[in-house]
């Protein structure tokens, strides 16, 4: 199906033809003087100056012509000076097109031209630290992404690439040998079964970790002994690799339920330590094949290009001891991504300040042959989540806010909401709604910025009912399909009903926006923007309250307008929760 502004630009490039002319100057834009008209064509002005005629002669006669069309498409054609066209659409036309887009099922979203096979890293948590609001902003836009990748027709895998194979771990196995020295896992001599349960919970392992870390900045011992241990676990330690997979199941279990609270869901729960037995051989080919060598002690390969205007450094394979870096595991999870599943693309989404990072591992990987010179490869970096202070958020306190303290907060924020609206939720239905309704401000307050910009994440905004606001997307959603339970009870049935040319402003505005959702999708696929998704639902909504405020709806007296309007309403509501469905979250009942 052709996106709206694809028919009426068929429709001014045969009359530009019809008088002899290219019909690359029929394209028709959106007006912007909505005042004057609803689209525009400026094809007559370049036109004019190519053929060294008056433009406004030209724009007359494809006006002309374009009447004589007995008015098809266009109830309202002008030729303004100095050689615009401006247009208004016929009702009736608008309201076939709706009514084409309401019979697919993709409501004429376009697929993409050709199916590629994707992966998108995006997550990023680090193993045996809790989820922070660090790694809020790569679930929801990486979650985002690889929704509206498949919709286009994609093949899509998400991996979360946990950071888990750092210094992290031997900090926390020096503290548990600390505290638990009988232990079975520090006996070297040890050679029988370990015990299937995980000598720790998720709460001390939580502890564990951040009180190591602290001791190993006071205590140059402890420190040394937790490098060892790390390299130990690293050179495959029996006792440690088993203690690993401990700490690695009871952090996944809880990293998984995090996820799961956020509706953030990854196909590959991979990380750095899967990746480990291909370093060794990496390292070996880039030294042989000439791509990498010593620089003191460490092995580099250079990735710098005359174009650049800010240095690049050489990109560190290993370091001077042996040891590997975050460069290192990126680098062979490519190897392993090009051996196991050959993408089309890779896409990681990122904090924007690891953009040096991303520069140096993609051009070593196309320098040295780890990736296809075809595979694409796209970092998105995203700007910080800053309080009201404008610095990065923080708790209270000033520590760094646990991703789910900051999501029970809002629930009971939007909970509160809820309940103080007198629209007499109990207590447990309103705790249910409010599940959903936070996840919708913490999602829409993200989503609607342009990725790479920092924002401010003001809880008092975001989870308003008014504004540009998850809340408020959800509450005009819930607004419909009320209208829409109402009729059904009353005994209405909306088969064989058909979207009608408008009969007023409202509604026709209502429409014109419902008929931009398939050129708006492949902009967003184009640019994986979902802050275009937010920006079109916002303006969806506007207008249907518009409309919603202007008309009578249920109480109209013509039944087939009003069958009408409520065939209007269920396309208004499938096109939201679409939207909302590629933004990764989605509306309750009521509320
Ligand atoms: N674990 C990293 C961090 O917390 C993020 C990982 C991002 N993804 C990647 N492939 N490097 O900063």
């Amino acid at each position: 199906m052709k996106e709206f502004l694809e028919r009426i630009t068929e429709e001014t490039a045969a009359a530009f033809a019809a008088l002899g002319y290219e019909k690359k100057h029929g394209a028709v834009t959106i007006s912007n003087r909505p005042d004057l008209c609803e689209f525009q064509c400026n094809g007559a002005m370049a036109l004019a100056k190519q053929e060294k005629k008056n433009p406004l002669e030209i724009a007359e006669a494809v006006a002309g012509k374009l009447r004589e069309n007995k008015d098809t498409v266009f109830s309202e054609v002008s030729a303004v000076r100095p050689g615009f066209l401006n247009f208004r659409v016929k009702e009736a036309f608008l309201a076939d097109y709706l009514g084409e887009m309401a019979a697919s099922d993709r409501f004429g979203a376009p697929l993409a031209p050709k199916k590629k096979k994707m992966i998108i890293d995006y997550g990023g948590p680090n193993v045996a630290k809790p989820l922070h609001v660090g790694h809020l902003r790569a679930a929801i836009i990486g979650e985002s992404i690889k929704r509206i990748c498949r919709f286009a027709g994609h093949e899509v895998i998400g991996d979360v690439h946990l950071g888990d194979w750092g210094l992290q771990m031997g900090l926390i196995i020096t503290e548990l040998h600390e505290r638990k020295p009988s232990l079975p896992y520090f006996d070297p001599e040890f050679d029988g079964d370990y015990p299937e349960d995980a000598p720790f919970t998720i709460g001390e392992l939580e502890e564990i970790y951040p009180t190591a870390s602290a001791r190993s900045k006071e205590d140059e011992a402890y420190k040394e002994a937790a490098l060892l241990a790390t390299k130990e676990l690293q050179e495959g330690r029996r006792g440690y690799r088993a203690l690993f997979k401990h700490i690695l199941a009871v952090s996944v279990a809880d990293l998984k339920k995090n996820y799961q609270d956020l509706n953030v869901e990854f196909d590959l729960w991979m990380g750095e330590s899967d990746v480990q037995e291909l370093i060794a051989p990496m390292a070996r080919r880039l030294k042989e094949e000439g791509y990498a060598y010593e620089s003191e002690g460490a092995l580099v390969v250079d990735v710098a290009e005359e174009a650049d205007t800010k240095e690049v450094p050489p990109c560190m394979i290993l370091k001077s001891d042996g040891a590997s870096l975050y460069t290192t595991t990126d680098l062979a999870t490519l190897q392993w991504r090009e051996d196991h599943e050959k993408p089309d693309h890779v896409v990681y989404v990122v904090d924007k300040r690891q953009e040096m990072h991303f520069t140096q591992v993609f051009r070593c990987a196309r320098k040295t042959g780890i990736v296809r010179p075809e595979t694409e490869l796209t970092f998105i970096g995203f700007g910080t989540m800053n309080g009201k202070d404008g610095k990065p958020f923080k708790t209270r306190e000033g520590g760094v806010m646990r991703l789910s303290d900051l999501i029970a907060d809002i629930r009971e924020e939007m909970k509160k909401k809820i309940l103080d609206s007198g629209r007499g939720a109990t207590e447990g239905e309103a705790g249910e709604t409010a599940k959903l309704v936070a996840l919708s401000a913490l999602k829409y307050g993200d989503l609607s910025n342009q990725a790479e910009k920092n924002y401010i994440f003001d809880v008092d905004r975001f989870t308003s009912f008014e504004g540009n606001t998850g809340p408020y997307i959800l509450y005009t959603i819930v607004r419909i399909k009320s209208i829409l339970r109402k009729y059904r009870e009353t005994g209405g049935t909306l088969e064989g009903a058909r979207i009608l040319a408008a009969s007023g402003e409202g509604e026709k505005e209502l429409m014109m926006k419902a008929a931009r959702f398939p050129e708006m999708i492949r902009s967003a696929v184009a640019d994986l923007s979902p802050h275009r998704i937010c920006a079109y639902l916002y303006e969806l909504s506007d207008a249907f309250n518009h409309f919603y405020h202007e008309n009578r709806i249920l109480a109209e007296e013509d039944e087939e307008k009003k069958k009408s309007y409520l065939a209007l309403l269920v396309l208004v509501r499938d096109l939201a929760e679409q939207c909302i469905e590629l933004l990764g979250f989605s509306a309750p009942e009521e509320m």
